[in-house]
């Protein structure tokens, strides 16, 4: 049987960069799968690899069984798959019911046919998705700040967003990308809670994360990159124990 997302032999070179090397790991269903490693390691690169925003130069994603190999990103979305930026690219002069319904997938009320001859149609067709983006934004803790400039919002609410967004594709695997960076207190415990309320909801999970006490919290499984290339695969607290992850990870510093 093929393993849930399946990454095989990625390599992706900028210049005389080589950002990903020979990479290949699986992702389980239903799981929260920690991507760590040191900055540079090539993290994001996997996520644009993975989700259609750059091609590798070699190597190949299946989800599920079918490929992803050359898919557009919009596609690799309706196949059920959305990842947040580690720059969130939010648009910070929208309300955030807004920032929510740019996400979604449908184009409902952009016919002008449908919207001219079918009005009663078209009407009940956008109810139902401002519904839809008020119910994601509940769903993550910001049905008070629906609308609310994005700019106006405190930098938690705005990583709460990123996610409001890509749940509203109806994605089943989220890519997070820091998903917690930039965050403490009860912020990060929100962001936390969430994505554990997400997993039991029956999406799974693969999050790019710099915090190890995170990591301990919520991953079932760690991948662990380091030079674009997985150097270790496993369970939190033997990965976060290895001597020689942690000497790769923080330089020797400790
Ligand atoms: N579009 C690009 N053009 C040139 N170099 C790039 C590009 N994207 C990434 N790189 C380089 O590839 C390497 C991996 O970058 P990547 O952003 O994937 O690392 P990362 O593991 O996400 O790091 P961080 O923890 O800092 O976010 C880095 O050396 C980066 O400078
Ligand atoms: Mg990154």
């Amino acid at each position: 049987m093929s393993a849930y997302l399946q990454v095989e032999g990625l390599n992706k070179s900028f210049g005389g960069l080589q950002a990903l090397r020979d990479c290949s790991f699986t992702v389980a269903q239903g799981r929260i799968t920690c991507l760590v490693g040191p900055n540079g390691a090539g993290k994001t690169t996997i996520f644009n690899a993975i989700t259609g925003f750059l091609v590798p130069d070699t190597g190949h994603v299946t989800f599920q069984g079918i490929s992803l190999d050359g898919r557009t990103s919009q596609q690799i979305v309706r196949h059920g798959i959305a990842r947040t930026f580690q720059n969130l690219r939010l648009f910070v002069d929208l309300t955030a019911r807004a920032n929510v319904l740019a996400g979604m997938q449908d184009h409902v009320g952009e016919e002008p046919f449908t919207a001219i001859f079918r009005p009663f149609h078209t009407a009940r067709a956008l109810a139902a998705k401002q519904d839809a983006a008020m119910a994601v934004l509940a769903h993550v803790g910001l049905a008070a700040q629906a609308d609310m400039l994005v700019r106006n919002l405190s930098y938690g609410e705005q990583k709460l967003l990123c996610i409001a967004r890509i749940l509203a594709t109806g994605a089943e695997l989220l890519l997070l990308d820091e998903p917690t960076s930039g965050l403490s207190g009860a912020a990060l415990s929100d962001v936390m809670a969430l994505l554990r309320r997400l997993q039991a909801e029956g999406k799974t999970l693969l999050v790019v994360e710099h915090n190890t006490r995170v990591v301990q919290q919520i991953a079932d499984d760690v991948l662990f990159l380091h030079q674009g290339h997985l150097i270790a695969q496993g369970a939190p607290a033997d990965i976060i124990a290895d001597p020689k992850l942690a000497e790769i990870y923080f330089g020797g510093a400790i």
